[in-house]
């Protein structure tokens, strides 16, 4: 500050100077007298000026720190009030808004995906129960046998649920595993040639479709589409592996009731399912497809439902190896 005042107090000086060589010798020591004491006050004043219009400009700075400081630490549901005023601090607020909306909008998302999580073991969990409890009370009961392969089912789906949710862990935290050059249509076959499905299944692979992936992360996505097309198919599934212009594509297609337009989408959320009665059912949490697509998306692809003639086809498409 005091650097400030003494550079107001020289800037001020050269037009008195100026002044004083126009004027006699006598009456400069008069004007010495009044002009230095004036060009200091002014000086003073310049610099309380500036200071008062600096604390006026960070004024709605001020505001939108103490607006930041009285959020809530746990929950982003507050917002800072932007300026009408317009400027970079009104921008700084809309900025600031849009991120608490995410902060909030993943927030949600987090509740309702433990929500469901805990929903979909807790199921299992009571069906697990009560069938043991069932077998204890009367374990010379013929149906004991019948009770007991209902709580090996319950089992099997825990423990479907929780590898599904481990595997989701895993792709959450961003971690990638080695990738080595992949033969996609070689893993296809071999993945197809692995299962035994109802239905039967016809592969057609181009040769040489290249990429660059995780072996075991791929054969759990191709897998998590495999195993829906076998859960839905009425009487044949098609696989094809190709080469489109950059991209390896694998389609699989299978001709059940197929996945409406408008739910092309959703099908694609963790835990959503169609028609939670037929699919529960069937075994299913809601997990395959989003686990395949986060699969596919960390590999630089995508993954969605195409338009058909017939049932549901999924597309999974991979950049090509250089
Ligand atoms: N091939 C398919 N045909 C018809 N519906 C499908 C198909 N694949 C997936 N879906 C629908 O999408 C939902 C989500 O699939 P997914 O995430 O694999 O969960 P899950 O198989 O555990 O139910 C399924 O519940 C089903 O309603
Ligand atoms: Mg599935």
């Amino acid at each position: 500050m005091r650097d400030s005042i003494l550079g107001t107090a020289a800037l001020a000086a050269p037009p008195v100077a100026a002044v004083l060589r126009l004027l006699g010798t006598g009456r400069k020591r008069v004007l010495v007298g009044v002009m230095g004491p004036l060009a200091g006050c002014a000086a003073v004043l310049a610099v309380a000026g500036a200071r008062r219009a600096a604390a006026r400009a960070l004024r709605p700075v001020r505001r939108l720190h103490r607006e930041l400081a009285d959020l809530p630490a746990t929950e982003p549901g507050g917002r800072v009030a932007v300026p009408a005023t317009g400027g970079d601090v009104a921008r700084l607020a809309g900025r600031i808004n849009m991120l608490l909306d995410r902060l909030e909008t993943s927030a949600a998302q987090r509740r309702a995906f433990i929500a469901d999580a805990s929903h979909e073991l807790r199921t299992p969990l009571a069906g697990l129960r009560t069938s043991v409890e069932l077998a204890l009370g009367d374990p010379e009961d013929a149906e004991v046998r019948d009770m007991l392969q209902h709580a090996l089912d319950d089992v099997d789906r825990l423990h479907r649920i929780v590898e599904d949710l481990f595997v989701l862990a895993r792709l959450d935290s961003g971690d990638l595993p080695a990738r080595e050059r992949l033969d996609l249509g070689v893993l296809v076959e071999r993945l197809v040639a692995r299962r035994s499905p109802a239905v039967p299944v016809t592969v057609k692979a181009e040769p040489g479709i290249e990429v660059m992936g995780n072996r075991s992360r791929l054969d759990r996505a191709l897998g998590n589409l495999l195993t829906n097309a076998e859960r839905y198919a009425a009487g044949r599934i098609e696989v094809v592996a190709r080469a489109v212009g950059e991209e390896a594509v694998v389609e699989v297609h299978d001709d059940g009731p197929g996945i409406p337009l408008d739910d092309r989408d959703r099908v694609f959320e963790r835990f959503a399912r169609l028609d939670a009665a037929r699919s529960r059912d069937k075994g299913g949490s809601g997990l395959g497809l989003p686990i395949a697509r986060q699969i596919a998306v960390a590999h630089g692809g995508g993954l969605y439902v195409a338009d058909g003639a017939y049932g549901a086809r999924l597309v999974l498409r991979l950049p090509l190896a250089r």
